[in-house]
């Protein structure tokens, strides 16, 4: 039994898509509410409909993936309106929500509420609008937007964050998101702005911003774990934790848990393997689990030894 429970809300595996990976249209969507997906979480939405970036935009290599998308997406008022329906495959519903500015969140939180998806997720982490830093790598702009939305949303209300790369980062965001009343914590967004080159033609893989774009898969989970690591030891384990970055096999899944992940979310392996990949994993980790005697992952939360 792979089942958990995150801010009172019981998702059937610990396994889903994280958000971008084949989460956009009303028919990925429902091919997540089909699949052996454990929720169905959006593409983190905007105010108006959204074309994204000019392509190729996505490419995938040997050990992980690199992105600009640009936050393609059919605006906020689709998403409201499909939720209903997302929520009748039994199955949690993750509205991941993303303003260009700060109004934009407060509006699309108060609608995207009314909806009444199981959670929602404000992500501060997108890397690739050109021009727009990320609004979780300042904690000032961060704390004064998660306590203008956070008495808006009735629902649990989680928080998308980047990788840090400091211990005194880690902290001080530790302390913003305790101030905030979050209800979970989904680490991390891709590893921003990354290259990858193309030595035969001399090139970036992909046009967006000169070729710089979000890092993931395998090449990530190093930073993925540190990161769940350090926000559980900060928070301890009193916020539950959504570990995304490098979960490509059972056992990736199996480490982020003892670093304190609660569920693993699932990008760069979606994309490359499609929904399969869901099953595959869980039997992977089934497998993790038996081979180790433990009866549930909640025996192996947040328990990893130090040497
Ligand atoms: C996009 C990428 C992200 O990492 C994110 O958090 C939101 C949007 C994008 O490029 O579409």
């Amino acid at each position: 039994d792979l089942s958990v429970t995150i801010a009172g809300v019981k998702f059937p595996t610990c396994f889903m898509n994280a958000s971008g990976a084949l989460c956009v249209t009303r028919e990925e969507l429902i091919t997540l509410g089909r699949s052996r997906a454990g929720a169905i979480v959006t593409k983190s939405m905007t105010l108006e409909p959204r074309v994204g970036n000019p392509e190729p935009r996505y490419y995938g290599f040997t050990g992980g993936s690199i992105n600009s998308m640009g936050l393609p997406n059919l605006g906020y008022r689709a998403y409201a309106e499909m939720i209903p329906e997302l929520t009748r495959f039994g199955k949690p519903v993750i509205a991941s929500i993303a303003g260009l500015c700060e109004d934009d969140f407060l509006t699309m939180a108060r609608a995207i509420n009314q909806a009444r998806p199981d959670l929602i997720e404000v992500n501060l982490s997108c890397p690739n609008i050109p021009g727009k830093p990320q609004i979780a790598y300042d904690p000032v702009d961060s704390e004064r937007l998660l306590k203008r939305v956070r008495p808006l949303i009735t629902v649990p209300m989680g928080v998308k964050l980047p990788p840090y790369f400091d211990p005194a980062h880690h902290a001080v965001m530790a302390e913003v998101i305790r101030r905030c009343g979050v209800d979970y914590l989904n680490l991390i967004n891709s590893v921003g702005n990354g290259l990858v080159v193309d030595p035969k033609h001399e090139t970036p893989v992909i046009k967006p911003k000169g070729g710089f774009g979000g890092l993931g898969g395998s090449l990530i989970k190093p930073v993925a774990l540190a990161n769940v690591r350090a926000f559980w030891k900060l928070l301890e384990g009193r916020i539950p934790i959504i570990g995304t970055g490098g979960v490509v096999q059972g056992v990736d899944a199996f480490e982020h848990v003892l670093c304190g992940a609660s569920a693993v979310q699932v990008g760069t392996a979606l994309v490359e393997e499609g929904v399969a990949v869901f099953e595959r994993l869980e039997r992977e980790l089934t497998a993790e689990l038996a081979m180790r005697g433990k009866q549930s992952l909640e025996e192996c939360r947040g328990k990893l030894k130090e040497l």
